[in-house]
């Protein structure tokens, strides 16, 4: 078979992606336009400005990604599109897009799921570095703004199939991060920020308590009995207990200042939260982050040695975190599992992933029907 190139196109939340890969390992081009100055004063993404943001860029942002790979619009062999999980009015955008364009270009449109998108971004980046061998069975914790799930990944045939064994029963990990950050007043996103920040506080200073599971997850009742146990989380429980902190420990009026000196702060660089930072914030940023990590990384390496996976994938806007890699690294060397990553830029949304997601439905004609459309809650799952 020769050569194909997929065009891809990921609108789902506050991300416009376009990126053109070749049969699922070279990343040809890959444009991403960021929202975030819309939705920073706001301290979260709103989603009717996401729609709109969107539909302002999909035009000249997917010319970028052909132009960028030398390709045009006749050229490429299919259009991948974001179906879902996310924003409806944002998916809708791409997908509306999509779909004009492959029935202009009488192109075959295939659609993927985001956070397959999520886990074929690690594959990518593997393949365009040489390594086609990955050992089955692969764990894969897809941890970003709107997910911490923990899925077992298998080739079969063709295609892919995926196996949840575990998600966030509140709060994604990359939702207590930024809902910290926005109450100690550290900007939107949080993660990054946190990230930077943790490295100039006491990481240990403060102890919150271990998050405590003790029910089996209501949406998994009536589900067929798998004898083998689930690998929850819950982060809503930390936030809360940031809060009480800082209302114990009388901190709203340093975060009152900090919000007023950064507001005077066109684009605050993260050196510009740090200056405006105590001790008392930096050690709870720290420690907060701290038990995050820990969390995050406990829970998957308990998941790799029940369910006795090969291959640990950690993808998602969180994988970009430097002290949770440096953990993965860590623990999962000392159990000599091996443990791959996404590069920074391809950890949070972009339409590479989506792109290379779709190459084996290209390879195995699964084509979108002319009916399909955005689903704002799409599970991922077996075939
Ligand atoms: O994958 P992504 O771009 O979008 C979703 O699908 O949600 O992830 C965005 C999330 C945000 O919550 C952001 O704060 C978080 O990823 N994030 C980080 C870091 N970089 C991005 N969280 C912790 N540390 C980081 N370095
Ligand atoms: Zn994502």
């Amino acid at each position: 078979m020769s050569d194909a190139y997929i065009l891809g196109i990921e609108s789902s939340c506050d991300e416009t992606g376009a990126a053109v890969v070749r049969s699922g390992e070279q990343m040809v081009s890959n444009v991403v336009f960021s929202q975030i100055a819309t939705h920073q004063p706001y301290g979260g993404v709103v989603p009717e400005l996401a729609s709109r943001e969107h539909l302002r860029a999909i035009v000249p942002v997917v010319r970028k990604a052909l132009a960028d790979a030398g390709q045009t619009y006749q050229s490429i062999d299919a259009i991948a599109v974001t179906q879902g999980p996310g924003l409806a009015g944002a998916l809708l955008v791409g997908i509306s897009y999509a779909k004009a364009l492959a029935f202009a270009l009488d192109k075959p449109l295939i659609a993927v799921n985001h956070l397959e998108g999520h886990i074929h971004a690690v594959l990518l980046e593997e393949r365009q570095k040489g390594n086609h061998e990955v050992a089955f069975p692969v764990l894969a914790l897809v941890v970003s703004g709107g997910h911490t799930h923990l899925y077992l990944a298998e080739e079969k045939g063709e295609g892919w199939s995926y196996q949840n064994i575990g998600h966030t029963r509140d709060d994604a990990a990359g939702e207590a991060f930024d809902k910290v950050a926005k109450l100690l007043a550290l900007g939107y996103p949080g993660g990054p920020v946190v990230d930077r920040l943790s490295a100039h506080g006491d990481p240990t200073a403060v102890k919150f308590p271990p998050s405590q599971l003790k029910h089996r997850d209501r949406k998994d009742r009536g589900k067929p009995e798998d004898d083998r146990p689930r690998f929850d989380f819950s982060y809503s429980g930390i936030k809360t207990a940031v809060l009480r902190y800082v209302e114990t420990h009388n901190m709203q009026p340093g975060i009152e200042a900090r919000k007023k000196a950064l507001s005077e702060i066109t684009k605050p660089s993260w050196q510009d939260y740090l200056a405006h930072c105590d001790k008392a914030t930096l050690d709870l940023v720290a420690s907060f982050q701290r038990t995050m990590v820990e969390d995050l990384v406990a829970k998957t390496l308990a998941a790799t040695r029940e369910y006795e996976v090969a291959t640990l994938f950690v993808t998602g806007g969180v994988a970009a975190n430097n002290e949770l890699r440096q953990r993965f690294e860590r623990d999962a060397a000392m159990e000599g599992l091996p443990v791959f990553f996404p590069s920074r830029p391809l950890s949070t949304d972009n339409a590479a992933m989506i792109a290379a997601a779709a190459y084996p439905k290209f390879l195995a004609q699964e084509f979108a029907p002319a009916d399909f459309s955005a689903e704002a809650g799409l599970a991922l799952s077996a075939r």
